[in-house]
């Protein structure tokens, strides 16, 4: 049986600071830092929502987060600024060598998939936008559940979906608590490590590879598998 890849998208094939040009025009030398913390925010809220269960959609989590941190960084956008930011959310670039990586992946026979918090529309608006679509099977979104990563139902959700075994199925993401989140779910897992800066949460629990951008990875999973 082929082995499918589950690809997360913000952060790990999005660039979720490919906003930070944008910030810069209206929040001056602190674009960086709001970028990091709308982002660390959003994240915030989608567990909390989860453990609440008090679900709304990824893209909600997205506009509050940019609402508080607004108010942190005492910023004051108009409408249209707010609004303009939140669409250009939507068409963020992807990391420079995503298009090659994951088409020397598919060549060589594995099955991606994409495999996010965002909705599906919004998955598919971004994966469009940065004209790399058609190289996935599908979308699978959390949002089919009405809930978020690391919920273990989010990752059997996938392996249902894409019709795979957790043995046979990697995640990939940039991000730890994902890793984590697929590795407990019983999925392998490879940790995209995106700046010599980002740290591995130390709980004991290990990405099965570790890999600095997406082009390393045929070589890293061939070998486990
Ligand atoms: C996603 C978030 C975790 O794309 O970045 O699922």
């Amino acid at each position: 049986m082929s082995v499918t890849l589950a690809f997360d998208v913000y952060g790990t094939l999005i660039d979720t600071h490919g906003i930070v040009s944008e910030l810069d025009e209206l929040v001056g030398v602190k674009a960086k830092d709001f970028s990091q913390a709308w982002r660390d925010k959003q994240l915030e809220y989608s567990f909390r929502r989860g453990l609440m269960q008090h679900y709304d959609n990824f893209s909600v989590c997205t506009s509050h987060a940019l609402d508080y941190t607004c108010a942190f960084y005492k910023v004051e956008l108009t409408n249209e600024q707010r609004s303009t930011l939140l669409q250009r959310y939507r068409t963020l670039p992807a990391f420079i060598e995503v298009p090659d990586g994951l088409t020397r992946l598919k060549e060589a026979g594995y099955r991606l998939y994409a495999f996010s918090n965002g909705t599906a529309d919004a998955v598919d608006t971004l994966l469009v936008a940065a004209g790399i679509r058609d190289l996935f099977l599908g979308v699978v979104s959390t949002d089919d559940l009405k809930s978020f990563k690391p919920n273990p139902a989010v990752y059997c959700h996938f392996l249902r979906e894409s019709n795979a075994s957790g043995s046979d199925t990697w995640l990939i993401s940039s991000n730890p608590f994902d890793v984590i989140g697929a590795i407990s779910a019983g999925m392998k897992a490879a940790w995209v490590q995106r700046s010599q800066e980002a740290i591995f949460d130390p709980w004991g629990i290990e990405p099965t590879v570790t890999v600095g951008s997406l082009s390393e990875l045929i070589e890293k999973i061939d070998r486990v598998d």
